[in-house]
């Protein structure tokens, strides 16, 4: 089946390319010329496990193609997707300027039925608009039907997620869409909820903010640990047996970020606001986390004996590991707040370093771990890289200062370090 994606980002990227390996003709627009420039020469721009093989494997076989020339890629397409970015606006909503864009081009260029899916993740009532504004700069008249197809992929492990998916949500009021939509994604070996447009894009935020909630939990319970001596990582792993509760985002840390999580938990509350409901919950979610970061730089204060001077050597920028995304990662936050408390930062991380480097203009940046940690007071590790777990740490002790380590993700073993001769503090334990 011929698809276009438009917004060749971490969604529509890894969407367009598993499409194609499924056996579609898949097209990628962007409007950055300098991406669709890389891609075509199958250069992939971001950091995503499998995704350059499955990029290149299908760019090969002709099954998947890269432009900027949105109107063709459309006019080609049965299906076209939406996977352009909603970041936040200055008030916390949905910014759907790029999705209003990307519909009117759509309109445009419409040369017959289409099934118009939105993957974006946006407010409850923009499978509406999307129409509205479709049917408004529709040039000549063709039938189309617009569909929320939310998507619940991890960055990291988007590939597998894609092909994998625990559950498959199509939003849709037109049965005849609705079921193109299941004859796109046969294959897939996942329940297939076929549902209202308005209970898909709301599905999208409830799952977000309800794992953004369970950070948030663990992340007060470990503050509690603390408190009174227990140790969070036994918490969890004792509530996490209860099947109703699960391992899942229950690992203290420094805090949930991403693209995805503090942006539509904003807009979830938003949401909320403009209906009349006050989102007291979601809220005190978002208040912990925000404070979870601060809790960290105390942390960190108290372990360096003050921060003004200090030389801190810091693991770690991305906002979880095996991925380059720094946006609204904790980890950038902690490293900021630092450097606005007088102390000189050496960051590294295998992946993020230049995605970070505007951002973290203050702050050194490493070749590798044993670069960053060498002459600083205190090591702070922020993002659990499994490389930062195998490092030699005799190693990072002799170019170390002083042997001092604050691991914000509990991933390192504190019986080995503090056998090295470290002082080990880490989160609710
Ligand atoms: N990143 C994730 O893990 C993830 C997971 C699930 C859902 N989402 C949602 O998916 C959406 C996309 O997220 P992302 O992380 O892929 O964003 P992204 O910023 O990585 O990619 C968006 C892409 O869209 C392109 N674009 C923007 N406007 C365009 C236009 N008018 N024409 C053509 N291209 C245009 C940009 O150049 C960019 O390449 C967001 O709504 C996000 O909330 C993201």
């Amino acid at each position: 089946m011929d698809c276009c994606i438009i917004g060749t980002g971490y969604v529509g990227l890894v969407t367009g390319a598993c499409l194609a390996d499924m056996g579609h003709s898949v097209t990628c627009v962007d409007r950055d010329a300098a991406k669709v420039a890389a891609l075509v020469r199958g250069e992939v721009p971001i950091y995503e496990a499998e995704l350059e093989a499955v990029v290149r494997r299908n760019l090969d076989s002709g099954g998947l193609l890269f432009t900027g020339d949105i109107r063709s890629a459309v006019a080609g397409a049965e299906f076209v997707f939406i996977t352009v970015d909603t970041p936040s606006d200055a008030e916390g909503n949905a910014d759907l300027t790029h999705v209003d864009e990307v519909a009117r081009e759509i309109a445009a260029a419409l040369d017959g039925y289409k099934v118009i899916i939105n993957k974006s993740t946006v407010p409850v009532g923009t499978t509406k608009r999307v129409e509205r504004i479709i049917e408004e700069s529709m040039r000549a008249h063709h039938e189309f039907d617009v569909v929320s197809n939310p998507e619940f992929l991890r960055e990291g492990t988007a590939v597998f997620d894609f092909s994998n998916p625990a559950r498959i949500i199509i939003g849709s009021d037109s049965q005849k869409a609705a079921m193109r939509m299941t004859a796109l994604y046969r294959g897939l070996d996942a329940p297939l909820l076929i549902t209202d447009p308005a209970s898909a894009e709301m599905i999208k935020y409830a799952s977000n903010a309800f794992l953004a909630t369970k950070v948030s939990y663990i992340n007060a319970i470990a503050d509690l640990c603390e408190a009174v001596g227990a140790d969070v990582r036994e918490v969890s792993l004792g509530m996490g047996y209860d099947d109703r509760i699960g391992f899942e985002f229950l690992k203290a840390g420094p805090g949930f970020g991403g693209s995805c999580f503090p942006k539509d938990c904003r807009a979830l509350l938003n949401i909320a606001r403009e209906n009349g409901y006050d989102f007291n919950l979601l809220q005190g979610v978002l208040v912990v986390n925000r404070e979870q970061q601060e809790r960290m730089v105390a942390k960190i204060e108290r372990a360096a004996g003050g921060l003004q001077g200090t030389r801190i050597g810091a693991l770690g920028l991305a906002f979880k590991a095996n991925t380059d995304d720094v946006r609204e990662s904790p980890a950038v936050a902690i490293v900021k707040m630092l450097l606005e408390k007088g102390a000189a930062v050496t960051v590294y991380d295998p992946e993020a370093n230049d995605n970070a480097a505007e951002e973290l203009a203050g702050a050194e940046f490493a070749p590798d771990a044993y670069a960053a940690v060498k002459d600083a007071d205190v090591l702070v590790l922020l993002t659990e890289w499994d490389e930062f777990k195998w490092l030699d740490y005799g190693r990072v002790l002799s170019a170390m200062k002083s042997p001092v380590v604050v691991d914000t993700r509990n991933c390192l073993d504190p019986v080995v370090l503090r056998k090295l001769g470290f002082t080990y503090e880490g989160v609710g334990r």
